[in-house]
Order: structure tokens, then sequence, then C-alpha cells
């Protein structure tokens, strides 16, 4: 590592702060001087922009390559410019949403998603990208849903993990890896009323057992930055949270790269009512230990003030340049400005076919099937051609990419009936959008359905009704679509309904009247593709979700893994009617983590331990026989779930604790067997340990959150 502090001695205060301020590249203008111009939003100067340190949201390898070149024959220092960008499923070859691709429960699929993304991405001169997401969802509405891997903390650590190793590989350095920044630290998922933004209450207790680890998993994996969440969190916003960046981020996990504020978070510690003024909340960001300031500048505008008053020291700024540059060495950026900037690679790797490949792989794999009677998959060779018809705003639509899709475009999607067309003979009316109606359109539909002897019905979100800033207080299917579904079903034939959509949705009906329910997401550039292997039988789905659907929006948030109440249905001790639940609908959810189905059945046997004790420092073997009871092979997702039965704090009423994929061939059994140690059983005790408590405990081996066969054993 070059030793920067030389450097930094011959930087002017002002070209410091510039090199800590991250400015928006496609908010451009141009001018003559400068290549990319000058920011007028924020009232950039020409000084700031000549010797910013990165740059958000631009890519393409000459773009990019002319822009490094004019900035190094500006910059006094030659100090290379970062781009860092959203690259958070994919670049241009889009895979399906990070919600989707946890319900693979295969974190080597999303690995290898992350390579690929860093090779479009690297190629077009792009140096870091800002994923992953490790914030836990439990609650649908909030609309960043989409973005994260869902309610459980064990898969969110295991994913977090993933998508760092696959963006940087073992060294940044390397050809076609970018630096990973995991966001947003800390607890941003847990909006109040799920509205993005809205401010966080969570006890210390919920943060370590529950949202911390999920981003201390990317930290060990070795994720180059961390950036802040817009929320308060506990009364004090993110931004400006010197115990959570400073004590838990560095001092607790020893984290050594550089932290960046959320876009203009900054600045809106003001409106948070945590600051008076610019000066006083880049004052409180630097303090917590933000290097980085995203778009807003109050960094540069004031820290020159703040440390002629003494209220900030230069060494506080100097610390942060220093990473920023160590940042840009580690990328290689000192020896080699351009990285992989590469206008020929671009062309040779960008949404090529070993691509397209992947992101088909592993949109099939995403897709969870939530209900199926036996109509699926559809038989396409049947005696009498059956005569099958797709409606639905999904029927013939592009919007396979959510609101997040990078470089991703609709032109490079192909429609369902597109792709169903070169498999199987289908008519196709869509009816209806998904806010327009038109009542001809829906009678042309309803009478071609009752003419059809088996009718795919494709419904679904609009991709910007997920996403950041797109929280709904109903997720119940949009527009006119549920009343559309119920025409569809009067007509009486089988129905197999289509999701495309960013969250879980309150969809009773539909999971009452169709014969089969597909949740196909926003699966990406290749999805319905992967939608037809699995309508049609080519694969078999084995998704499993990682968000549990609720019957009703008033249930929101519903997670499996939640504490008991001192009054949960059916205790000893009260009557049903005073135990805690709703008086106008279910308080179980409508499809539970971990749950979905394939095109066989499976059946579990009893749980078997090694030993009902286990000893301090030791194991047991926890197995569980697993028979293929249907006629074709398939792949189960046996979930491994432990109870603690009491401790000296309240625990959960089910904790995953690990799983295993199996593919069995009909009529074969096998045994799936799991070793339980005492790391499984520590958790943050009341006296501010982490460790085991000696008692009970249970162990459900399940093919979901909510089903199972258990047995107990004790610590001892
Ligand atoms: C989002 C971040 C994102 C950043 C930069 C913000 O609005 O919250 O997730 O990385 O913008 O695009």
């Amino acid at each position: 590592m070059r030793d920067f502090d030389e450097l930094i001695k011959r930087m002017t205060l002002k070209e410091k702060l510039a090199e800590i301020t991250q400015l928006y590249g496609d908010e451009y203008t141009e001018d003559d001087s400068t290549f990319m111009g000058i920011d007028y939003r924020f009232e950039a100067n020409r000084e700031m922009v000549d010797n910013v340190g990165s740059i958000l949201g631009v890519s393409g390898a000459a773009l990019i390559k002319e822009a490094q070149k004019k900035h190094l024959e500006t910059s006094k220092h030659k100090i290379p410019l970062l781009f860092m960008h959203d690259i958070i499923h994919g670049f241009k070859t889009i895979f399906p949403s990070p919600l989707a691709m946890s319900c693979t429960w295969q974190p080597e699929l999303v690995k290898e998603s992350a390579e690929i993304a860093a090779k479009e991405s690297a190629v077009s001169g792009i140096h870091l990208t800002f994923s992953p997401m490790c914030d836990l969802a439990r609650d649908a509405r909030w609309g960043r849903v989409v973005e994260t891997s869902g309610e459980d903390p064990f898969l969110n650590s295991m994913f977090a993990k993933a998508y760092v190793e696959g963006y940087q590989g073992t060294d940044v350095s390397e050809q076609y890896r970018v630096a990973s920044c995991l966001k947003h630290f800390a607890a941003y998922g847990m909006a109040e009323a799920g509205r993005d933004y809205n401010t966080t209450d969570v006890s210390e207790y919920e943060l370590r057992e529950k949202h911390f680890p999920g981003y201390r998993a990317a930290v060990d994996a070795g994720a180059k930055m961390v950036m802040t969440s817009f929320n308060a969190l506990n009364g004090v916003p993110s931004s400006g949270n010197k115990w959570l960046f400073q004590d838990v981020l560095r001092k607790e996990w020893g984290f050594r790269g550089t932290v960046i504020s959320d876009c203009t978070a900054i600045v809106e510690m003001i409106y948070h009512g945590f600051a008076q003024d610019e000066a006083e909340a880049a004052k409180k960001a630097i303090d917590a230990g933000v290097d980085i300031e995203m778009v807003s500048n109050t960094y540069y505008n004031s820290a020159e003030r703040l440390i002629k008053q003494g209220r900030l020291s230069e060494d506080q700024i100097d610390l942060s340049v220093k990473r920023v540059l160590e940042l840009k060495e580690e990328l290689g950026l000192f020896d080699n400005p351009f990285k992989d900037a590469d206008e020929e690679a671009e062309k040779k790797y960008i949404l090529c076919r070993e691509h397209r490949d992947a992101a088909r792989k592993i949109a099939r794999e995403s897709m969870v099937l939530l209900k199926n009677d036996g109509v699926l998959p559809v038989k396409k060779n049947t005696e009498k051609k059956q005569k099958i018809f797709l409606t639905g705003p999904y029927a013939d639509s592009r919007q396979m990419l959510d609101s997040w899709s990078a470089y991703g475009e609709e032109k490079d999607c192909l429609t369902l009936r597109e792709v169903l067309s070169d498999e199987m003979e289908i008519s196709c009316i869509p009816g209806i959008g998904i806010l327009d109606y038109e009542k001809e359109q829906v009678e042309n539909a309803v009478k071609a359905a009752e003419d059809s002897d088996i009718i795919l019905l494709a419904l679904g979100e609009e991709p910007l009704m997920s996403g950041e800033s797109n929280s709904r207080m109903d997720i119940g299917l949009p527009g006119y679509q549920q009343q559309f579904a119920e025409r569809i079903f009067a007509v009486g034939k089988p129905v197999i309904v289509i999701l495309y959509n960013g969250r879980p949705l309150a969809i009773p009906e539909i999971a009452l009247k169709a014969n089969a329910v597909l949740e196909a997401w926003f699966p990406g550039t290749e999805g319905n593709h992967a939608v037809c292997d699995i309508l049609t039988g080519a694969y078999a789905p084995s998704g499993r979700l990682t968000m549990s659907f609720p019957w009703a929006v008033g249930q929101c948030p519903i997670y499996y893994n939640c504490y008991s109440t001192g009054r949960p249905s059916k205790n000893v001790y009260i009557s049903e009617r005073f135990s805690s639940r709703y008086i106008d609908g279910q308080s179980v959810p409508l499809y539970p983590f971990g749950y979905g189905l394939t095109y066989t059945t499976f059946e579990y046997g009893e749980v078997i331990l090694s030993d009902t004790v286990m000893r301090r420092n030791g194991s047991i073997m926890a197995q569980c026989s697993l028979k293929n009871t249907g006629d074709r092979a398939g792949t189960e997702t046996v979930q491994l779930y432990l109870k603690d039965i009491s401790g000296s704090r309240v625990r959960p009423v089910r904790m995953l604790k690990d799983f295993r994929r199996i593919t069995l061939k009909p009529g074969e059994t096998c045994q799936a067997v799991f070793r339980i140690d005492e790391e499984m059983l520590k958790f943050h005790t009341l006296d501010k340990g982490f460790a085991a408590e000696t008692g009970k405990f249970k162990i459900y081996i399940a093919e979901n959150a909510s089903t199972g066969t258990c047995a107990e054993f004790e610590l001892v």
C-alpha cells in the first residue's frame, strides 16, 4: 500500500474536501473545460468538480475513459476518479430481484450473478457497486423489500457474503472485479408502517440478534465500503450516528474500509431535526465517521469554517481522505486509472449468451410455486389438443425488470406470449392493464376464456410499485386485476395464475380460487423463458419463500421468527378468545417463510436425535428421513429450526439454523442429517454477553416455518 501521508500534506483543505465528496454524473451538463460539467442543483463550483473524488451513476467504457483522462489532466495531484453505481442484480443482463434470488436458497447462484454483474459493470468502467443491501425486510408495505434477501438473519447473512464474494473475488484489483458497498447501516428496513425513509425504533437486542448479522457478514466477507441509511435509529439519524459507525462498525467489527453517506442523507439531518444547519449536519456526520458525502455538499461548504471555529479537526478530514485514497489504491487505480473499462470487452460480454443463460437458470430457481392442484405442468401433448388462453396485464408485457435494474432494458426481454408461442399453441388477449380497464377488452378476454380449456392468468404490480420510495398501504393486486380475475375464475375453467411483483402480496382470493399460482417476481432479462420452463414442466420449481405472505395488509409486519406473546393461540391457561389474535381474520400467514411446492411430494419422518443431552462445547446430530412420494424427481429444501424454550430474554418461536437442498427420484428415500452445536444456541443474553444458556431446546426439521416434526434436547 502506498503511503498517502505526503500526498495529503500537499493537498489544500478544499482539495481534500472535494476528494471526500461524491457528485452525480448523469445530472451534469457539459461545458468546455470540464468533461463532466457542473452540477447546478447543489451549486458545485469548478474547483470542486476538478478535484472531486468520486462520481455516481455513469457508465460506459468510452465515456468513463474520457472522463478519467480529462480529470487526470486537470487534477493537480493526479488522483484518479472513482466511479460508483447501483449494480444491484445485474448490469445489463438482469437477474431476478434480490428478494427473488433469495428464494433460491442457493448463495452460490447469487455469487454467480454478482460475478457476472461485476464483469459487465467493470468493462463499462465502474469500480464499485452499492450492493449488497443487507437490510432485513419484514413489512411488505415497504417497497424496498424487493431489494432485500427477506426476513431471516441466517439467510440474509449467507446472501450478503455471497454478493460480496461475487463482486470482489479475493482481490478487487483483479480483472473484472468491482468493490462492494454494503448498505444501509442500519435497520433501514424497519421503517415504521412500511413507509420508506420513516423513522425506526429497534432495541439493541433486536438489532444484534436479527439486523446486524447481515451487515456483519458482508463486513467479514471483506466489503470495502459501508453506506449509511436514511432513517433515524432510536432517535439518531444513521449518518450522524457515532455509536453505529465508530463503536459497532469500526471498534467491534474491525471494519477498516470507507463509509459513505446515502444520497443527500447528511443534509437531510436538518429535516430530521438533528442538525440546525448544514454546518452542524457536516460536523455530526464527520464526527460519526462518515468519510464520503454523497451528492449534497455540506462537507465542502462548511468544514473549513468548522475547523476555524475549532469544532472539527483537520485530522478528521485527513483520515477520511486517506481511506478514499487507499480504496483507489486497492482497486489499482493509481497504476491503471481505467481499470477494466474496455469497449471491445463491452461488446463481447454484455448480454452475451453465457450471461443470459445464467440469468435464465437463476430466474427458474427463484420462482416459487404457491399452489398446484395438479393442473401444472401444462400438458402439451394430450390426444385432444387443449386450447390454452393467456390473459392478464402481464400476458404480453416486457416489464420483467424491477425499479432498480441498472442498465437493463425491457427491449431485451421477451413477453410471456412470445416465449410460450414458441412452445405451444396459445391464444392471447391481455384484457386489462395493471391500472387501466376497458370494458370491451375485458368482455373479449372473458369470451375467449369461455372458449378455452385452460387459462394462464398473468397478474402483478408495475415495476415502480416497489423499490425505493414505493411503499404501498394496500398490498393486494393493484387496479382492477382482482375483479378481472374474479370474472376469469367464474368461467369455470382451470386457471393458472402467474404473479410478477416485487413484494409479498395479500391475495387470499387468488390463493383460494386459482388452480395453480406461480410467484415469478420480477424475474429479469430471461424471466419469461424461466416461467415457460416451469409451466411446461421442463423444469420443476424449487424456490422457497424468504418472506411471509400475509392474508391481509393489517397483519404487516408478519415474519416467522417473532417472539411468542404470553397469550399465544391454543395456550393452556387462557381461552382462545383472549389469545393474541385478530377478530376479523387470520393471525398466521397465508404462505409462511420457507414455503414452496414442486411437481412431486415429500414425506418427512420423525426427528431423531443422537442424544437428548448436549454438553458445553459439544454437539449432537439430528436427522429425519425424507421420501419422494410422487411420480417425478424433485428437490426439497429441508429446513432445520431451533427453539430455545426459555432464556434470560424471550426467544423467537423458531430460528432457521441450517438447511439442505435434496434431490430425490420418485420413491427414493434419504436421511437429512444436521449437526447442532453450541454456537447455534448462542444469543445476546440479558447480561450483554453472547452465550448459550443451559436449558431445553426444540429442534424442528421442516418443509417450512409453520410445519415439521420436532424433538427436544437439553444443554447442560
Ligand atoms: C438509495 C441507495 C443508493 C443511492 C445511490 C439512494 O437513494 O437509498 O440505496 O445506493 O441512492 O444511488
